[in-house]
């Protein structure tokens, strides 16, 4: 690690000249699951409260700490019931494996969808920055903020994951007559979805639409709403911001840290540089030298583990697609029955990594809260031809693990 903080005393020393004290954190909404591109900036707060007794005490393993808020919006209240047991089940089977304190809540929705093509998506409603022990803030889901018990924090949106998924596609639910070929087991895509919600997503991702070649983190204050981009509205440029998920991230066969190239990314400009608004941030942003390190690592899906080297094994879970007529069981068994089931060895490991408590690692591994300002007074520009490819771009070529860091 001393490498990073050797880069990021450079980074945090521009960013000292421009703090203002200010008391909110940039969160980041993302309302509609299935529509992940479309992500509203929102002023966080940075409310205080008192740190529960003992923060780290155990739940009992049959305990669920998820919360479903379910809103199931087709009239088979057969198929109702097995979506919200599916949910109920997915959170049991998490609660065991995780020591979580605070309760998560999900809204769930499951409704026709437009197309029988979209199988549905889950994930955290809000990411908010924190400060981690390397210097660098990163944004962190929600659900995992929650169990840090923290004095101070980013205020938190009312629900921690919000799920919706298309009553349109053949699932299969727990109990049903045997699977048929056609048939996608839910409680499966449930928990991975789910994990998705937990924190296992990258930032890193194809955010230049007109430049589908290049992936950055996230661009701190470029949201993406519905609406077409203000043109007047200036554009201040406050950073590539990483997810929790890839602070750990590596880059194979290079060995280098992924961080380090958001690092170098940051050397664009000084945190706070007004560009005329955001399209003049982008022209300039492509044919700067760090244009060259977003080609770099772009074409890689690092929102999922590789299909090749993990399918068939206990930890299928995280693989990019979920194979078809098979139960979440026959997966299990088909990875030779990993006594975790379907949280793999591996995968609990990313968790802990992340920051989550677990029967074998108990301490939550905490970052401190955010310290970077938000300008109150610089509107987030807004840009609607980001394109998405969190879920669909998939890896050619450069192979991404994940280090578990003790
Ligand atoms: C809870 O944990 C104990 C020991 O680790 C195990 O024997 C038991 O089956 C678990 N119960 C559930 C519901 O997972
Ligand atoms: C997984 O197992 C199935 C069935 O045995 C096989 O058809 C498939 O090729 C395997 N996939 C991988 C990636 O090993
Ligand atoms: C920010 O937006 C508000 C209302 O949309 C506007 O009145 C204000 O002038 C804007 N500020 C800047 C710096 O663009
Ligand atoms: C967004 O993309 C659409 C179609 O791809 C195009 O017509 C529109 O001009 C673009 N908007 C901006 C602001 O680039």
């Amino acid at each position: 690690m001393n490498l990073l903080s050797l880069i990021s005393s450079c980074l945090f020393l521009s960013l000292t000249l421009i703090s203002i004290p200010l008391n909110s954190a940039q969160c980041i909404d993302q309302p509609y699951p299935t529509q992940p591109n479309i992500k509203l900036a929102s002023k966080c707060l940075l409310v205080k409260k008192q740190p529960m007794k003992n923060v780290n005490y155990q739940v009992q393993n049959d305990t669920n700490m998820f919360v479903i808020q379910f809103n199931c919006e087709i009239k088979d209240i057969t198929r109702c019931a097995k979506v919200k047991s599916s949910f109920e089940e997915a959170g049991l089977i998490i609660s065991s494996t995780l020591i979580l304190n605070t309760p998560i809540l999900i809204n769930a929705k499951f409704r026709e969808m437009e197309s029988a093509g979209i199988l549905g998506a889950a994930g955290p409603y809000r990411t908010m920055p924190m400060k981690d022990d390397d210097g660098f803030e990163r944004l962190y889901p929600q659900s995992l903020v929650k169990q840090f018990q923290l004095s101070v924090h980013p205020e938190f949106a009312p629900v921690d994951i919000i799920a919706d998924f298309n009553s349109l596609i053949p699932f299969w639910f727990e109990g049903d007559p045997p699977i048929t070929s056609q048939q996608i087991g839910f409680l499966e895509l449930i928990i991975h979805e789910l994990m998705h919600g937990l924190g296992f997503a990258s930032s890193w991702n194809v955010y230049l639409d007109n430049f589908p070649e290049a992936a950055t983190p996230e661009i701190v204050g470029l949201t993406t709403g519905t609406t077409l981009p203000d043109l007047n509205a200036k554009f201040v440029f406050n950073g590539f911001q990483e997810s929790a998920f890839d602070k750990y991230l590596i880059l194979l066969p290079e060995n280098k840290l992924i961080s380090s190239y958001a690092n170098e990314l940051n050397k664009f400009a000084d945190f706070g540089t007004t560009y005329e608004n955001a399209f003049d941030f982008l022209n300039q942003f492509v044919v700067s030298p760090q244009f060259l390190v977003a080609k770099e690592i772009f074409s890689s899906s690092i929102s999922h583990v590789d299909s090749l080297t993990y399918t068939n094994t206990s930890e299928f879970l995280m693989t990019f697609s979920q194979e078809k007529g098979r139960t979440l069981n026959d997966n299990i068994r088909i990875g030779g029955n990993y006594a975790g089931g379907a949280i793999g060895h591996k995968l609990r490991l990313i968790l802990e990594s992340l920051g989550y408590a677990t029967k074998e690692s108990p301490n939550y591994k905490s970052p401190s809260p955010p310290d970077l300002p938000f300008n109150e007074d610089l509107n987030s520009s807004s840009w609607n031809n980001f394109s998405y490819k969190f879920y669909h771009t998939f890896v050619v070529g450069i192979t991404i693990i994940m280090i578990n860091y003790l």
